[in-house]
């Protein structure tokens, strides 16, 4: 038998993303719904080995659902990757009395979740947040439709200066492994091409792909590079190449960085949170443990944690098609 649960924790790790407070509320809420205890750890597990805990009730987390970063502050932890900074951990959980953790964070964090859980059997639950997308077992992770708005904003921006001087812009987006922000971001904002990891373009089909929108009257052109894309040059070396090999191009780049990071979550992104923290809290109140909770074919579900960290989610290959169409 499960251990009944009467006092949770929830942190926040790996690099922020908007709609982790709005995830924090509502696993605070959801706990004082069901008249449980909850307590917020500060600074992912760097705080956890440290015991650097705050009882939280609902009134705790009023005025928190816009804004953007974690109120509980997020670390990468080096020491939570040893045995000893993990056995501390799980010292100062035990010496609060709590039963279970909430860990809202990337595949980092729930692989560090995973390893905590086999080690000590403490009931763990994850709530996939990240801007990148990355987390199979979730058509969307929180933040990363707040982070496609900001970029798509930025675009447009770019957009009204590019045209006015007949420039072709580099538009550097995040996405360390997978191109889901540069791809949508990108359909969205009209690009005339996109870079992205998953699919390696190719230096000459770039530039077939310029000398096809210069031919077809086009007179500005924005192309979206995904971070990691595998191109195999940076966006200031893709300049140099473009202004080496092809001429009447007045070629400008633009880094967007951790810009899409920040900001007031979208509609989308509150109510994604929201309703991840209630499913994560009832469903470890049920006696579940080491799961991920996710939004499958619009419905709450939960993934096995060793699932959601395996691999990458998938590209959607017919948003590759739409965009080849869409630049036509
Ligand atoms: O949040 C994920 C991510 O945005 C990646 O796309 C990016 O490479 C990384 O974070 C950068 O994070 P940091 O500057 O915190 O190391």
């Amino acid at each position: 038998m499960p251990k009944t649960i009467k006092k949770l924790a929830v942190l926040t790790s790996g690099g922020d993303s908007p709609g982790m407070n709005a995830a924090i509320r509502s696993v605070v809420r959801t706990c004082a719904y069901h008249k449980i205890e909850c307590v917020g750890v500060y600074r992912g597990y760097e705080g956890l080995i440290d015991g650097d805990f705050k009882e939280m009730d609902a009134r705790s987390v009023k005025g928190i659902i816009n804004k953007g970063g974690t109120i509980l502050k997020t670390a990468r932890s080096k020491e939570f990757r040893t045995k000893e900074g993990r056995q501390k951990a799980f010292d100062s959980l035990i010496k609060a009395n709590i039963d279970g953790l909430v860990v809202v964070g990337g595949d980092g964090s729930f692989t560090g979740a995973l390893i905590f859980n086999q080690e000590f059997g403490f009931p763990v639950m994850g709530i996939p947040g990240t801007i990148d997308n990355d987390i199979v077992g979730t058509s969307h992770t929180l933040g990363f439709d707040t982070a496609l708005n900001t970029v798509v904003d930025a675009i447009d921006k770019i957009r009204d200066t590019a045209s006015s001087h007949n420039r072709l812009f580099f538009i550097e987006v995040m996405g360390r492994d997978v191109g889901h922000i540069a791809l949508n971001a990108g359909i969205a904002g009209g690009a005339e091409e996109i870079l992205i990891p998953e699919e390696d373009l190719g230096l000459d089909r770039l530039v077939d792909s310029l000398n096809r929108s210069k031919k077809s009257g086009k007179t500005s052109s924005i192309v979206i590079v995904a971070e990691g894309d595998k191109i195999g040059k940076n966006i200031f070396q893709l300049k140099d190449y473009i202004d080496e090999n092809m001429e009447g191009y007045d070629v400008r780049v633009s880094v967007l960085g951790h810009m899409q990071r920040g900001g007031s979550p979208s509609c989308f992104d509150r109510v994604l949170a929201s309703r991840m923290g209630v499913k994560a809290v009832e469903s470890m109140l049920e006696g579940k443990t080491n799961y991920m909770v996710g939004l499958i074919s619009g419905k709450m579900e939960l993934t096995p944690l060793d699932n959601a960290i395996k691999g990458k989610s998938k590209i959607n290959l017919e948003l590759l098609r739409v965009s080849d169409i869409m630049s036509t």
